[in-house]
């Protein structure tokens, strides 16, 4: 049964050699949400994520830190947690006295939303990047350049260039900012690794299938559309490629991808999308590359409905061929071994 299976030419595509998954990186980031309603009355939101586990969050009513994993804890004392609760408490307090006098002095008004995302990301080459972005109201609004060391408005407007030069005139504060980011993040997010080891090197195997987007009314020579979707895989780096005929099919505006988008259990999914020609005549097939399928790679056909086409008419009878060829092979080898080492030879 396998081996017609085998001799279609786009199972020999799954045997090429192709570029491996790409590696992954590893983000630590803060994000803060603010909602400023009026000058009195802010409502704030932390949450820390190590990938894109959620390890910690801070509702500042109580502003106690919630431990969201059972590896969370670890690395501090309950004392050490309580202190650090304390120092976030009183930064967060400094941070909305600063907005609402810049806004006083801007004429800004309420309410708005600021929402910070801050951290570093550990590249798979060893090195890391520090990031520190503001968006006000759902846009960009400021960044830190940590390599340089300095603020940069995200708009042009006065408002953000007012604070860019505020925020750069605290040099001090400016240089403590990107020691944070490149030193003091690196070594908690490669502290945190190590906790979350376990929770953050879970393999959960992609789930793939393949259909055809609704078909165009008839008549029309429009192209079809096939659709992989590949879903349920966690780590993120994945690889989803297209087989026409057994060879992978080039980048280009035949191929199309939705990106890799994080599904509501912590895993994620992937739509890829290739545009056919009317006339078929070929063989396509998705192939899936994921850490979880432990070198091998998932190959899932589009076009089952004709299998019993030419192409496998021929893999069949080579099957046979091929089956018939071996049998003889092997008959014949060991009718030359028993004559060799048969009992009564002088060599045993
Ligand atoms: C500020 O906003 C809060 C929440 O919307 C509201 O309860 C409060 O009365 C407002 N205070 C002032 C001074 O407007
Ligand atoms: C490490 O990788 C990043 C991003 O992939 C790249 O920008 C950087 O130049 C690399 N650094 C070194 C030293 O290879
Ligand atoms: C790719 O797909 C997206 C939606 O998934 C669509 O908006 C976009 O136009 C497509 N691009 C091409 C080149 O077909």
């Amino acid at each position: 049964m396998l081996l017609p299976l085998l001799l279609l030419p786009w199972a020999w595509g799954a045997l090429d050699a192709s570029p491996p998954v790409p590696q992954e990186s590893l983000t630590l980031r803060l994000l803060l949400t603010s909602v400023f309603h009026n000058a009195s009355s802010t409502d704030m939101e932390l949450t820390a994520l190590l990938g894109n586990l959620e390890t910690h969050s801070m509702d500042c009513s109580t502003c106690k830190i919630r431990f969201l994993q059972p590896w969370a804890q670890l690395g501090l004392t309950p004392v050490e947690w309580q202190d650090q609760e304390t120092v976030i408490h009183h930064d967060l307090s400094n941070f909305i006295g600063l907005v609402n006098e810049l806004v006083k002095d801007e004429g800004e008004g309420y309410p708005f939303v600021t929402q910070v995302s801050t951290g570093c990301e550990l590249l798979p080459n060893g090195t890391s990047r520090g990031f520190y972005d503001v968006g006000m109201n759902g846009e960009d609004f400021v960044s830190f350049n940590v390599d340089a060391g300095k603020w940069v408005a995200r708009r042009g407007d006065k408002l953000a260039l007012h604070i860019q030069d505020i925020l750069n005139y605290n040099w001090p504060a400016a240089n403590k900012l990107q020691f944070l980011l490149k030193t003091t993040c690196v070594n908690k997010a490669k502290s945190f690794a190590r906790y979350g080891k376990e929770s953050l090197e879970r393999q959960e195997r992609p789930v793939a299938v393949v259909f055809a987007r609704v078909p165009p009314p008839a008549g029309t020579p429009a192209p079809v559309l096939l659709v992989c979707r590949v879903t349920g895989f966690y780590p993120r780096p994945v690889r989803v490629a297209w087989l026409q005929d057994g060879e992978e099919v080039g980048p280009g505006g035949r191929l199309n991808s939705s990106g890799i988008l994080p599904n509501a259990d912590l895993t994620y999914q992937l739509r890829s999308s290739l545009a056919v020609g009317p006339g078929a005549g070929h063989s396509y097939a998705c192939r899936v590359q994921h850490s979880s399928l432990g070198g091998r790679s998932l190959l899932i056909p589009w076009g089952y409905s004709r299998p019993w086409g030419p192409g496998l008419i021929v893999g069949i009878t080579l099957g046979v061929v091929a089956v018939a060829a071996m049998a003889v092979v092997l008959w014949w080898s060991r009718r030359r071994g028993y004559q060799g080492i048969g009992p009564g030879d002088p060599r045993v």
